[in-house]
This record gives structure tokens, C-alpha cells and sequence, in this order.
């Protein structure tokens, strides 16, 4: 993994806003950050549109955009080493290119395009969950300090990653740690009389606390409180987020669909949560020994 944090500058507010959060996460990580600023090719492809004046203007804008970045990043953590790239093509492959193996690749919910009712646009939707390290789409500004980490778990090896995250950011942070595990009775099994509810209860209660053993044991400088309760998993995320710094999640759960890029719950997340939201792409890494 190379040791750089790489977020993605189109010149909108919320692409500042990452830059920002980018930059502290750079402060708080000892890592250098790369501002990338890619301007895409197409619209000076066009035969008949455009022409050599328009990709000028492009570049001299993405110029002025990355300017602009790195002096947000001076002023706001002046001890940050920071550098620029400007490139050329498609934003979001470019940005999961440049991710490749980078401690993290931050982005906004939106940027300079996109219709006025959409929560995310194109770019951000493309690189999350996409990339092998953690992905931020930062929604808003950060204003507030909360003192908690928001992190969603399912019993299931695919949330470890997303897990080792969380517990890095609130060590760093000296925050709390919730762990929500939300669950559900099947339809049939929730209609039925017979279905001892306290069992089940205790069931997933066991499933949380034996996922979380071995993370509580490795970082017991961080608070946990494990959140385990019957409701749905992304309101219950999204709303626990409201309190939070950061809610991470990994890219699957339990359910994973090889060709899925994010399960239902990252997605709905993405889409629902008010807060900025890391992607932790699932892999097979094991449970820490
Ligand atoms: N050309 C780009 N270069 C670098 N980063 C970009 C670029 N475009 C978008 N980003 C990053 O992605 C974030 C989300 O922007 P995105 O383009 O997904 O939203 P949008 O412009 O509102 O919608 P869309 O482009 O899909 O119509 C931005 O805040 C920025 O961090
Ligand atoms: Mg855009």
C-alpha cells in the first residue's frame, strides 16, 4: 500500500469539502495527499464541437481548481505535504486509477454536474466500493466533532476490512467506536407464534460480540459500544451516522453477489445517510489473530 490519501477536485463546494476532510485525515494519518483534478476528454472530442481553445480552457481551468486545493490544504493543515495532478480522461477511472493501492481515495457526494435532486453523482458512485483501499464520499462540511465512529457489521468476513478501518479512524482520533448490527426475523418466522424472539435476540447478540472480540482485544484503547438491535440496517446506520464523524461500511455483507460492486445496505447507505461515509471494499482478509 503506497502512503498517500489521493482525493479527487472538480472545482464544486463538495469537492472542496473533501479536500478539506482529506486533509485532516492526511494530519491525522502522517500521510502525504495528492489533489487530483481530471478534466474529461469527450467534450473536446466531438468532431464539430469544440476544438484545440476548448481543451486550453479546460486545462487552465483544472489549473486553477488544483491551485485552489492546495491552498485549502495549507491553510487548514499547514503541516500536510501536498502535491497536484492534473489528468486527462474519464474522472472516475482516472481517480480509481490513481487510488490504485493509496492509503485512501476521498471524494464528494456531488460535484460540478448532475441533475439538482440527486443525493450522488456519477463519480462518486463509480469509485466506491470500486478501489482496494477505503473510499470517503464526504457529505458535508465538517462543522461539528461528534466523538464517534459509526461502523455496520454483519458477523460476516466481508466487514472486516470495513471493521479495521473504523477502529484505525476512532484509535486516531481517540474516539468512541459504535458497532451496529442490525438484524431481522424472516416474514414467515416473525409471524409465527412459536418463534422464541428472546433466542434469536441473544443469537445475533453472540454473532456481534464474538465478531468484535477480536478487534476489542487488539485496540483496547478504543470505546466500543456494540449497538445490536431488530431493525433495518440502513436506517438504523443512517440514523446512528447523525452522532457520528464517520459511518463506515464495507462494500458487501453476508448476502455478497460476485457481480455486485455494493450490497444493498453500502448502497442504501450511500444514498440515505446524511453524514460522510467510508466504503471499505470486501476482501478476504482474515479476522486479526
Ligand atoms: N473531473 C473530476 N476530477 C476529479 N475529481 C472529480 C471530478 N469529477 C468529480 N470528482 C469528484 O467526485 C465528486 C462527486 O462528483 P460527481 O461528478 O460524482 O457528481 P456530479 O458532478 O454532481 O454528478 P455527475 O458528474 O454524475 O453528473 C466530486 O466532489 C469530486 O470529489
Ligand atoms: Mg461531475
Amino acid at each position: 500500500m503506497s502512503d498517500v490519501i489521493v482525493v479527487g477536485v472538480d472545482g464544486s463546494k463538495p469537492g472542496f469539502h473533501a479536500v478539506a476532510w482529506a486533509a485532516d485525515d492526511a494530519s491525522r494519518m502522517h500521510v502525504p495527499l495528492r489533489c487530483v483534478c481530471v478534466v474529461e476528454t469527450w467534450s473536446y472530442q466531438v468532431p464539430q464541437v469544440g476544438g484545440p481553445e476548448w481543451e486550453e480552457s479546460l486545462i487552465a481551468n483544472a489549473r486553477k481548481t488544483l491551485a485552489e486545493a492546495e491552498e485549502v490544504v495549507r491553510e487548514r493543515q499547514p503541516a500536510v505535504e501536498v502535491s497536484t495532478k492534473l489528468m486527462t480522461g474519464t474522472p472516475a477511472a482516472a481517480l480509481r486509477e490513481q487510488a490504485g493501492d493509496a492509503t485512501e481515495l476521498v471524494v464528494g457526494s456531488r460535484g460540478l454536474g448532475g441533475f439538482a435532486g440527486a443525493v450522488l453523482g456519477s463519480v462518486s458512485m463509480n469509485v466506491a466500493g470500486q478501489v482496494r483501499g477505503p473510499v470517503v464520499v464526504v457529505k458535508t462540511e465538517t462543522t461539528t466533532v461528534h466523538g464517534e465512529i459509526v461502523v455496520g457489521l454483519d458477523g460476516s468476513p466481508a466487514c472486516e476490512p470495513a471493521l479495521a478501518y473504523a477502529f484505525r479512524q476512532a484509535g486516531l482520533r481517540g474516539s468512541t467506536l459504535r458497532a451496529v448490527y442490525a438484524w431481522s426475523l424472516p416474514f414467515a418466522l416473525a409471524a409465527n407464534f412459536s418463534t422464541d424472539f428472546e433466542a434469536v435476540r441473544e443469537a445475533h447478540q453472540q454473532v456481534a460480540e464474538s465478531q468484535l472480540a477480536a478487534w476489542r482485544e487488539r485496540c483496547p484503547q478504543v470505546k466500543v459500544i456494540a449497538d445490536v438491535r431488530c431493525a433495518h440496517p440502513v436506517e438504523t446506520l443512517a440514523t446512528a451516522g447523525d452522532q457520528a464523524d464517520l459511518l463506515v461500511v464495507g462494500s458487501h455483507g453476508r448476502s455478497a453477489i460476485g457481480s455486485i460492486v455494493l450490497g444493498s445496505v453500502s448502497r442504501g447507505v450511500l444514498h440515505h445517510a446524511r453524514c460522510n461515509v467510508a466504503v471499505v471494499r470486501a476482501q478476504e482478509t482474515p479476522a486479526p489473530a
